[in-house]
């Protein structure tokens, strides 16, 4: 393998310029060429390419989002797009390539992969830490820091009014973003899709949190949770069925994806891209890089695609009680 080129794609998260960085000062140091490919799948398929040298990534490490852009790429999910991504590669003498990205990312590189055996190696980039294969995705850990310091200036102003807040936090089909900002910021309640509580365990627990003393109370609400209500008709519910409260809604949306990243995902970036450039020296392909125990692991795709749904239950125990 002479030439590695690097991608990210889909949904953006902080710390994949960590990652980018990352390929690129392995490739430097192990004198491979790197090549960075803009805008995902898309500029594959386009040839939107650039050599990248050690210098080239100066200053990007503290930066959110990605210097290389992102898409959701709809032409590679079909055939001849991936032919042309395929000839474009070819033509640039292209070895094999690193994609930073999530499910749908991966998703596309195991069908490449199939189709053309060309060798490619993950790493996990999306806020929503929903990737079997590795405990921490890229990103995740800056979400999560920019959720709680979001909810804690939100809780000044709830408690200042005696208010109920309902504030919507993303995490697509799971919970993780959820309930770690929730027990971060000591939220009253969290709604996660793992766990359905139902509305009338949501009426209780806030009578009872008012009863208790409580004046002002912050329930998290992750995007995909499964009560059946989004943020606003949960709003209008509790209103009708539980007077006693003042109830707005925040959601929190996109903010949650930008952002300096944190030590810790840059740390992680720069782990995962050093093992993913040594992994395809290797020999292997088809993997993503992911972490566990603190040790770095490789999954195959194939693996790492099936939606990372199990909820930290240790945490859900936590939670009920911090809540009390
Ligand atoms: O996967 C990351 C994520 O931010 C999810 O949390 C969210 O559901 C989705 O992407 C939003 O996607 P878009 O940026 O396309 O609106």
């Amino acid at each position: 393998i002479k030439k590695i080129a690097v991608l990210t794609s889909g949904g953006d998260s902080p710390g994949m310029n960590a990652g980018i960085r990352s390929v690129v000062r392995t490739c430097a140091y192990l004198n491979i060429d790197c090549v960075g490919v803009y805008r995902g799948y898309q500029g594959m398929i386009e040839g939107d390419f650039k050599p990248l040298d050690a210098r080239s990534v100066n200053n990007i490490i503290n930066k959110g989002g990605t210097i290389l852009k992102s898409a959701r790429c709809d032409e590679f999910r079909t055939k001849e797009g991936r032919k042309k991504a395929h000839d474009q590669l070819v033509t640039e003498g292209i070895d094999a390539f690193v994609v930073i990205g999530g499910n749908g990312s991966f998703a596309g590189a195991l069908i490449f992969n199939e189709e053309y055996n060309f060798p490619v190696i993950g790493m996990p980039g999306t806020i929503d830490n929903d990737i079997l294969g590795s405990t921490y995705t890229i990103g995740f850990d800056t979400a999560i820091n920019t959720v709680v310091e979001a909810i804690d200036k939100i809780r000044d102003t709830a408690s200042s009014h005696n208010r109920l807040f309902f504030v919507e936090v993303m995490g697509r089909d799971v919970g993780h973003i959820a309930l770690n900002a929730g027990v971060g910021a000591g939220a009253e309640e969290i709604l996660i899709p793992e766990q359905n509580l139902g509305l009338e365990r949501l009426l209780e627990s806030l009578k009872r949190s008012k009863k208790s003393g409580k004046s002002s109370s912050i329930v998290i609400v992750a995007e995909g949770d499964k009560i059946g209500k989004n943020v606003f008709e949960l709003k209008e519910y509790v209103e009708e069925h539980l007077p006693i409260y003042d109830v707005r809604v925040s959601v929190l949306g996109h903010m949650q994806r930008g952002g300096n990243p944190t030590c810790f995902d840059r740390v992680l970036a720069s782990r995962m891209g050093v093992k993913a450039v040594e992994s395809l020296l290797e020999g292997k392909s088809n993997y993503m890089v992911g972490i566990r125990d603190n040790q770095l692991i490789l999954t195959p795709i194939s693996e790492a695609i099936k939606a990372h749904t199990e909820i930290d239950e240790e945490l859900v125990k936590v939670s009920d009680i911090m809540t009390t």
